[in-house]
């Protein structure tokens, strides 16, 4: 396989859209899987931290973050079945934390579902500490662990 990677902003376009809808629905369950008016809410928020990562002309993963007061708060990241464990979720986290300190800040958040145990361990790979628990958090009841990171 080719595994160059080109991170990029999402372009509001509907074969970009499908092939994220695809990624959402393959990776999360139906609770958790971001609806087409989700991706439309973050996209307005800040377009530019809505980042894909292309591989071979498709569409392998996406990231969505936004700019908070205080810090980046980042929404999701999910990456195509196909091409999980080659960097592709550690590309477009280096592309956002660069983006994120390009604003001045200086701290990055994201909830991550408790039982989700290949996110967790992702998140402390990439360097991201727990803070926090929020019970009832996803509706199905389940807790959030709050994770954050520093930038240095
Ligand atoms: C979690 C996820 C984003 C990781 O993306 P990825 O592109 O496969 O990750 P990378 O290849 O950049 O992995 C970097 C490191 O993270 C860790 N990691 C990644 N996936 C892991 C897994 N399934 N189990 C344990 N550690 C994992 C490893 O240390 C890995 O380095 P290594 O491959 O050299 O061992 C991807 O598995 C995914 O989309 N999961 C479903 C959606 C999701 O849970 N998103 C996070 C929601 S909070």
């Amino acid at each position: 396989m080719n595994t160059e990677i080109t991170i990029r902003q999402l372009a509001w376009q509907e074969s970009e859209l499908q092939q994220i809808l695809k990624i959402e629905t393959s990776v999360f369950n139906a609770f958790d899987a971001y609806q087409l008016e989700d991706f439309e809410r973050w996209f307005h928020y800040n377009p530019d931290l809505c980042l894909v990562a292309e591989m071979e002309g498709r569409i392998a993963g996406y990231v969505i973050t936004r700019i908070l007061p205080r810090h980046g708060d980042l929404a999701s990241l999910a990456i195509h079945p196909d091409y999980h464990r080659l960097g592709v979720g550690s590309a477009l986290l280096e592309a956002t934390v660069e983006r994120v300190r390009a604003y001045g800040k200086k701290k990055i958040t994201i909830e991550v579902r408790k039982n989700n145990l290949s996110g967790l361990a992702f998140w402390k790979k990439m360097g991201f500490i727990t803070f926090g628990r929020q019970p009832d958090f996803y509706e199905d009841g389940e807790e959030a662990i709050l994770m954050k990171k520093v930038l240095s």
